[in-house]
């Protein structure tokens, strides 16, 4: 009886260390979590936590802007994660967003405003040697971050995003510029100009967003749309023109359709309310409308035929910057990092977007409604001052989602309601999601033990 005892209290304690999960604690109002998830806050102190991404030893791999990336150990149940003492995988202050990592945990790529750089990365020690620039000629005074997608569908395929050098840049209309688009890179190659990749899609103001969907391989980009815009004369930026979701067709296809298309910008964009638009005529939300000062709404008809709309719309200034899939494409999440060009702030939270068995999203391209909030701030009045602002998302291989907050410095990680797996498709390895449940479990059987033998 005693061991037993002595059994039933350790995991009685261990129930209780993991019910007691010492939180940190935000300088802004908690924020607001939708119904059947959990958030946590995880990390602080970091400089401005951008692009994320996880190593093949579980390490937590990080931007931190005008620093480097930096490495952290992972440990810790449900939602209860500590993360370890950090440490500087690369010191280089150029670095502002971009990163990725091969899957085998050899490779790491990294991006500043001008180079795309790989790295020969050790996972076991989280350090790096040997920086090779493999994609260099990006630099701009504007729109500075350059995503990063690895493609996991095809081999050697590296897609880098590029924003314009300005607001409304016109000279985004000339594709060998290189500005406003998507380019497709053989990673193994180095010293490869940026306008010498293959075009994946332009007319895209600043597609900060890239993600693949692991289901059936088609790109997805999220736009980041203009600020002040007028149309005709009038100012209509309060409420147009939406943030896009573009589709952009799978790497691996030879035949793609969409490959090269033009996406409208800086001649044409998506429509969010269409009562705030002169001239709307039959215009529909999601539908684009050019904004030339003269004749507009003529030029309307060339960006319905010439050009290839958005997928999705969002509310205009709510700013997404990361998409991740879950493990089978049925979810999309999204950080909105938020708006300052509307008199009452948007975004400033993680959304999903529901994903269909074909690999499209569920709603029409003409809804409003396509996010759904998870985690957002509580009290968007003071934003942005008093709020944390999403920026990067990623995947540990327990299925928890992590996200950074640039303007604080923070880390959050997000899970299920009960500290479950939010992707329950990530193969659980042995520190699981739900290892709160199987201490439930245990504390269960010990005190059936225990009872038996009393009996
Ligand atoms: C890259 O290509 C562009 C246009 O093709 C050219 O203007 C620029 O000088 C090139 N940059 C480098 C670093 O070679
Ligand atoms: C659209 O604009 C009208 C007119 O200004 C306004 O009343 C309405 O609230 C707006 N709706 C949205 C979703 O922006
Ligand atoms: C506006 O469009 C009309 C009809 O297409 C055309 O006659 C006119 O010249 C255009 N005006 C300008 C300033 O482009
Ligand atoms: C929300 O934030 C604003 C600005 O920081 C503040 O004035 C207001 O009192 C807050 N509202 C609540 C309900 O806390």
């Amino acid at each position: 009886m005693f061991t037993e005892l002595i059994f039933t209290l350790a995991v009685l304690q261990a129930w209780a260390l993991a019910e007691s999960c010492p939180s940190l604690t935000a300088s802004y109002p908690a924020p607001s979590v939708a119904n059947g998830y959990e958030a946590r806050l995880v990390a602080q102190g970091l400089t401005k936590p951008r692009g994320l991404v996880f190593d093949n030893k579980g390490n937590m791999l990080v931007v931190e802007r005008g620093v480097g990336v930096s490495a952290f150990s992972i440990s810790g149940s449900s939602s209860c994660v500590t993360l370890g003492e950090k440490k500087s995988v690369v010191g280089d202050s150029t670095l502002n967003h971009g990163i990725e990592v091969t899957d085998d945990g050899k490779t790491l790529y990294a991006s500043s405003v001008d180079t795309v750089f790989k790295y020969e990365y050790d996972s076991t020690k989280m350090a790096s040697k040997n920086p090779k620039a493999i994609i260099t000629g990006m630099k701009s005074d504007d729109l500075l971050t350059r995503t990063l997608l690895l493609s996991r569908k095809s081999k050697n395929k590296l897609v880098v995003s590029r924003g314009g050098d300005d607001n409304i840049d016109l000279s985004t209309v000339d594709v060998n510029n290189g500005l406003s688009q998507l380019r497709i890179f053989d990673p193994t190659k180095e010293s490869q100009n940026y306008t010498a990749g293959t075009t994946l899609g332009w007319g895209l103001r600043n597609a900060v967003g890239v993600a693949e969907n692991p289901k059936d391989g088609g790109v997805w980009s999220a736009e980041n749309n203009a600020d002040n815009i007028k149309r005709d004369g009038f100012n209509i930026h309060e409420n147009n023109p939406a943030e896009e979701l573009n589709y952009h067709g799978k790497l691996d296809d030879s035949n793609n359709p969409l490959l090269g298309k033009n996406y409208g910008y800086p001649l044409c964009y998506g429509a969010w309310n269409v009562s705030e638009i002169p001239s709307a005529g039959t215009l529909q939300t999601g539908q684009q409308f050019a904004i030339a000062e003269a004749n507009a709404t003529t030029q309307d008809e060339f960006c319905k035929d010439d050009r290839q709309g958005p997928r999705l719309v969002f509310q205009p200034h709510t700013s997404p910057l990361d998409l991740k899939f879950d493990g089978k494409g049925e979810n999309l999440y999204v950080t909105l990092h938020g708006s300052w060009n509307r008199d009452d702030p948007v975004g400033y939270s993680v959304s999903v977007i529901k994903f269909g068995a074909d690999g499209q999203p569920t709603e029409s391209s003409t809804s409003r409604n396509a996010l759904t909030p998870i985690v957002s701030n509580s009290n968007t009045t003071g934003c942005p001052g008093n709020c944390f602002r999403p920026a990067g998302l990623a995947w540990d291989r327990n299925g928890r989602l992590y996200m950074t907050s640039d303007s604080t410095g923070e880390i959050y990680v997000i899970v299920k309601a009960g500290g479950k797996a939010l992707d329950d498709s990530r193969p659980a390895v042995s520190v699981a999601a739900s290892s709160r449940d199987m201490v439930g479990a245990l504390v269960v059987s010990a005190v059936a033990c225990v009872f038996a033998w009393l009996l």
